[in-house]
């Protein structure tokens, strides 16, 4: 057996450098634990950036996934399978829209969401061709195609990568004042945005922002595109995190928890209006909508409801608040979240404490990465019990207690 340091050698010499991971080395991974490669067991507290709501290796969704691979697994969309219709009328029913197009990884679907609003601008709101305008706000994630990092205003994710797409408005997050004035402009055919931002940290918009945001779109026919592929999927403690503001965007764009964790399933989701504005031939993906994707998504929502993970993301999301500000940490600047997406700010005076803190955690049992730089997010898989939470709870403070030696 190879011990860790032969696997990250290896991928250190054969592979691309464009991740810097926590030094571990996984092996396996059942519901909300991993081992490494040394058999050290771990409370995995990443979740595969929100891609495992359900739990690792779920045993349904595992169980759809064998059952189909062993039958069919991609007829292209050249022709018709057995398996797509019901997906997508499963789907559309349950989350109440027309249509769905399915795509594989998260940004194939932002990238559509977009391709649909800028058709949609120009067949329906009659904006005139390559004039529309799609706002977006400062600090967002949706990705890293050449276009989606065309409006990223994180230096490491967009320095360096142009040409850059033109067509987007920049506005500060969480700001309506903002919205409203970039929503003048005549030539907007949509808003895009992360009901709570990921990436930039779990930055949570104030109450209300997603509601008056979308009146605001509608007043201005302009369509609201949410980026849900983080925050949906019961991730937040509701089916979408929409759904806490009762808002039902134009253009819903689903990814990551879609499969469970086992194969890129995105999907976009909207009316007519919008979604029959592209036609055969105008755009599509050899593997997206394949049979297998179909079945392993079905299943992988199934669970998400029959399991109650909604729920109990509500309830262990608030433990876990909770027991972090009751630990009264000189360490811990803020602690902020919905449902089980939550994050916190390390206050230190050594630029690279969080870093070290997650060496820490992983040391004592638990898995975390640090987001730019000095926030750390706390995701579990939704499947966590109240007696593992208390248990990462204990591994937090502990480590939290070796800052004092930096
Ligand atoms: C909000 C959001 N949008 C889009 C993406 C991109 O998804 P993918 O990495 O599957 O392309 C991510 C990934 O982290 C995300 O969090």
């Amino acid at each position: 057996m190879q011990p860790s340091s032969y696997f990250i050698n290896l991928e250190s010499q054969y592979g691309a450098h464009n991740y810097h991971p926590i030094p571990v080395v996984i092996e396996k991974a059942i519901g909300c634990e991993m081992w490494d490669v040394e058999g050290k067991k771990y409370l995995d507290f990443l979740s595969g950036y929100s891609a495992v709501n359900q739990g690792h290796c779920h045993p349904r969704i595992i169980d759809a996934l064998k059952t189909q691979a062993e039958k069919l697994t991609l007829t292209s969309r050249a022709f018709y399978n057995n398996q797509l219709g019901e997906y997508e009328k499963y789907l559309t029913n349950l989350l109440g829209y027309d249509k769905l197009l399915p795509m594989n990884t998260g940004v194939e679907a932002v990238e559509t969401a977009i391709k649909l609003a800028r058709r949609w601008a120009y067949t329906i709101k009659g904006i005139a061709e390559n004039k529309a305008r799609i706002i977006v706000c400062e600090d967002n994630f949706h990705g890293r195609t050449s276009t989606v990092i065309s409006f990223s205003t994180d230096h490491a994710s967009h320095n360096k990568f142009g040409p850059y797409m033109p067509g987007f408005d920049i506005i500060p997050y969480n700001d309506l004042t903002a919205l409203e004035k970039a929503l003048e402009n005549k030539d907007v055919a949509a808003f895009l945005v992360e009901p709570i931002q990921g990436e930039a940290g779990i930055i949570v918009p104030d109450e209300g922002f997603l509601s008056k945001a979308k009146a605001l779109c509608a007043n201005a026919n302009v369509l609201l595109i949410a980026d849900e592929i983080q925050t949906g999927l019961c991730r937040t403690g509701k089916m979408l995190c929409c759904d806490h503001d009762n808002v039902r965007p134009d253009l819903l764009v689903l990814g990551k928890a879609l499969s469970g964790g086992t194969i890129p399933v995105s999907a976009v989701l909207a009316d007519d209006e919008i979604m029959l504005t592209i036609k055969p031939g105008e755009h599509g993906s050899t593997f997206g909508g394949s049979p297998l994707a179909s079945v392993v998504a079905v299943e992988s929502i199934k669970v998400l409801i029959d399991e109650g993970m909604a729920e109990n993301s509500e309830k262990m999301g608030a433990i876990l608040r909770q027991g972090l500000n009751d630990m009264k940490s000189p360490f811990i600047e803020i602690v902020r979240g919905r449902g089980l997406m939550n994050a916190i700010v390390i206050k230190h005076k050594d630029p690279n404490a969080a870093w070290f803190l997650c060496e820490s955690f992983m040391h004592n049992g638990l898995l975390a990465k640090p987001t730019h730089g000095d926030k750390i997010r706390l995701s579990p898989p939704l499947v966590i019990d109240e007696k593992k939470m208390k248990h990462a709870l204990e591994i937090i403070e502990k480590s939290l207690h070796t800052l004092n030696n930096l």
